[in-house]
């Protein structure tokens, strides 16, 4: 059953238009749907012609729209990390995590990290609320980087639970030869005790369903945003050799505006060998904002046509 959809693409190719499309027709259709913008510069209110408010907001029947506040999820990721490593670690409160906090959000992965925690929350808390998720999502390279994600921080989390596992390990041994009590009370050495290991373990459940998510086109389908024009044709062409590296699939190519340029042949066909599989469709160039939103729920039919075929209902 698929449940999440993907838009992706060079910037201002049209991946909220499009996003906003296929959502309002779902809705339309009956579909409770929410539609959530993991781009940082927001502007699905701005596309609705509403004034933009914190959390979820419905903006017609079955039909919601949610910005992810992605300065408030680092805050809060970092916030818990802190507060945990705190409790774990009480001897060393001399690392004054608070004061590092304001640094600590310019770590590198940290904004992707947010992200997709945030998203993993977003469809967990609305699971049971909505039939579909439809996602716009940021520019390219950080894109790539969330998707690239899941299967990075798998590995990176196996190995940290082998090293655990051996510290853990290490720790019986000490404590089966100078007592229970020689390490202090509350050092674990059992894995299902051990916080530093539970918390692992509880990262990684996170990263492996995000993983499978992305893998399993019965769940999710990612439709990859073109104009006719040689650059977004070319950052489409290296998303679509990234996904390949990944593992991932594109379902479907919106080359999106048709009217607005000649693409050029050679780029053209490199688009097409290297999308294959994936369906394809062209929009038109609608005019201006105004002829775009009174064709929003046409626009968004195309899309449903292609992007719920295989028998899948909606
Ligand atoms: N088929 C279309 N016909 C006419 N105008 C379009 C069409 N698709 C998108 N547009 C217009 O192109 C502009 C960019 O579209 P949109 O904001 O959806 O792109 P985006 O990929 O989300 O951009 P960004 O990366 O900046 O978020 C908007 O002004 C939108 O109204
Ligand atoms: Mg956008």
């Amino acid at each position: 059953m698929t449940e999440v959809f993907f838009f992706i693409g060079k910037g201002g190719v049209g991946k909220t238009t499009l996003s906003s499309a296929l959502s309002f027709y779902l809705a339309e259709q009956g579909n409770p749907t929410l539609l959530v913008s993991l781009d940082p510069a927001h502007n699905l209110f701005d596309f609705f012609d509403l004034e933009p408010v914190k959390g979820p907001f419905r903006i017609k029947e079955d039909l919601w729209i949610l910005e992810i506040d992605e300065e408030e999820q680092i805050r809060d990721a970092l916030k818990e990390v802190t507060e945990r490593m705190k409790q774990t670690y009480r001897h060393l409160q001399i690392l004054n995590l608070e004061g590092m906090f304001d640094v600590l959000k310019y770590s590198p992965g940290m904004l992707e990290h947010a992200l997709l925690v945030a998203l993993d929350e977003t469809l967990r808390q609305w699971k049971g609320r909505v039939r579909y998720f439809v996602v716009d999502t940021p520019p390219t390279g950080l894109a790539m980087r969330l998707f690239g994600l899941p299967r990075v921080s798998m590995l990176w989390l196996k190995k940290l639970r082998e090293l655990r596992r051996k510290i853990l390990k290490r720790r019986d041994e000490i404590t089966s030869v100078r007592g229970k009590s020689y390490l202090g009370e509350d050092v674990s050495t059992e894995e299902d005790e051990d916080p530093v290991m539970l918390e692992l373990l509880s990262q990684y459940e996170v990263a492996e369903e995000m993983d499978s998510l992305l893998r399993d086109r019965n769940r999710s389908r990612k439709s990859l945003v073109v104009n006719h024009e040689e650059l977004s044709m070319r950052e489409a062409i290296m998303i679509a050799e990234e996904f390949r590296t990944l593992g991932l699939g594109i379902d479907l190519v919106v080359y999106n505006k048709a009217a607005a340029g000649v693409p050029r042949q050679d780029i053209h066909t490199r688009l097409r060998d290297l999308t294959e599989e994936a369906e394809h469709l062209e929009l038109p160039h609608f005019g201006n904002m105004e002829s775009l939103r009174a064709r929003l729920s046409q626009v968004g039919g195309t899309l449903a046509e292609k992007l719920l075929r295989d028998g899948i209902q909606h």
